[in-house]
C-alpha cells in the first residue's frame, strides 16, 4: 500500500486523505513511511508550543491561550512558497492534518511547478538556465525579506531557478514570492523584473487546486515540485492544524 501511494504521490504532488482520526504519534509513524520526519527550523527558545515539545510537529494555528499563541503560522493569507527552500536540504514532504477550520477562508493553494516550468516560454526556459536565486526567510507570512540589511540574520540558502526532481527526473520551477528575495549575479531591476515574469504562476488557475478543508483531512504535498499558499480567514474564528515534515536533500538543476 506505501508503496502505491509513494507512486501516487510521485504523479499526483498532493495527496489528501479525509476523515482521519490522528493524535500526533499516529501522525508521525505514517510520515515515517515515507522517510524520516524533519525537525523545525525555528530555535526552540522561539516556538510558541513551548521549548519542551516535540521538534518534528508543529502546531500551525491562531489559538492563544490566554492572551498568548500556541502556533506559529498565525492568523490569515500566506503568501506561496516551498516550506525549508532556503535550507541546504529543504524537506521533501510536508504533512498537513486538520483539527479545526474557520467558517469562512483559510483554504490552501497548491501550484504544480512542474506546470508552471513547463508553462515558462522556450526563450524564458532557456534564459533561467543556469540562474540560481537567493531563498531567505524570516517568518513573516505577506512580506518577503528587507534585504538591505544584514542577511546572516535569516536562514538563507542559493538555489537553482529550476530544480530536476531527484525521484521523478522531471524539471520544476523553484522560486516563490514568500521567500525568492533576488536572483543572484543580476542588476537588481532585472532581478525584480524577471521574478515578477516567474511568479505568473501565481496567476494561473491550470496549475493551481484549492484545497478547502474538513476536520479529519491529511494533506501530503511535495515540496520539491509544489508550493502553496494560504487564503484569507477571519482573525476572530479559530483554525488549528499540526504539520511535520520528511527529511530532503540539496536540490540541482
Ligand atoms: C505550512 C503552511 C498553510 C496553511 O504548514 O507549511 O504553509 O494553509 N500552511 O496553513
Ligand atoms: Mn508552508
Amino acid at each position: 500500500t506505501i508503496s502505491d501511494l509513494v507512486d501516487a504521490w510521485h504523479e499526483h504532488v498532493v495527496l489528501v486523505f479525509r476523515d482521519q482520526d490522528l493524535d500526533e504519534d499516529a501522525q508521525l509513524r505514517f510520515a515515517r513511511q515515507f522517510g524520516t520526519p524533519g525537525e523545525r527550523a525555528r530555535p526552540p527558545e522561539r516556538r510558541p508550543e513551548g521549548v519542551d515539545y516535540n521538534a518534528s510537529i508543529i502546531l500551525i494555528t491562531n489559538v492563544r491561550e490566554n492572551g498568548v499563541p500556541i502556533g506559529s503560522l498565525r492568523d490569515g493569507e500566506m503568501w506561496f512558497h516551498h516550506d525549508m527552500s532556503y535550507t541546504e536540504a529543504p524537506h521533501k514532504g510536508t504533512m498537513l492534518y486538520c483539527m479545526e477550520i474557520p467558517p469562512t477562508g483559510g483554504n490552501t493553494l497548491f501550484a504544480n511547478m512542474y506546470k508552471a516550468y513547463d508553462a515558462l516560454d522556450e526563450a524564458t526556459r532557456d534564459r533561467i538556465q543556469g540562474m540560481r536565486a537567493l531563498h531567505i526567510y524570516d517568518f513573516a507570512l505577506t512580506e518577503r525579506v528587507d534585504l538591505s540589511g544584514d542577511i546572516d540574520r535569516y536562514k538563507h540558502r542559493i538555489q537553482p531557478i529550476a530544480v530536476t526532481h531527484p525521484v521523478t527526473g522531471r524539471r520544476a520551477l523553484y522560486v516563490s514570492p514568500l521567500i525568492t528575495a533576488r536572483i543572484e549575479d543580476e542588476p537588481a531591476d532585472e532581478s525584480e523584473r524577471l521574478l515578477d515574469e516567474l511568479f505568473q504562476f501565481t496567476e494561473d488557475s491550470d496549475l493551481i487546486h484549492e484545497h478547502v478543508w474538513r476536520p479529519g483531512d491529511l494533506v501530503m504535498w511535495d515540496n520539491w515540485c509544489s508550493c502553496h499558499a494560504r487564503t484569507d480567514f477571519p482573525e476572530t474564528e479559530r483554525r488549528m492544524m499540526r504539520r511535520c515534515t520528511i527529511l530532503g536533500q540539496p536540490l540541482y538543476e
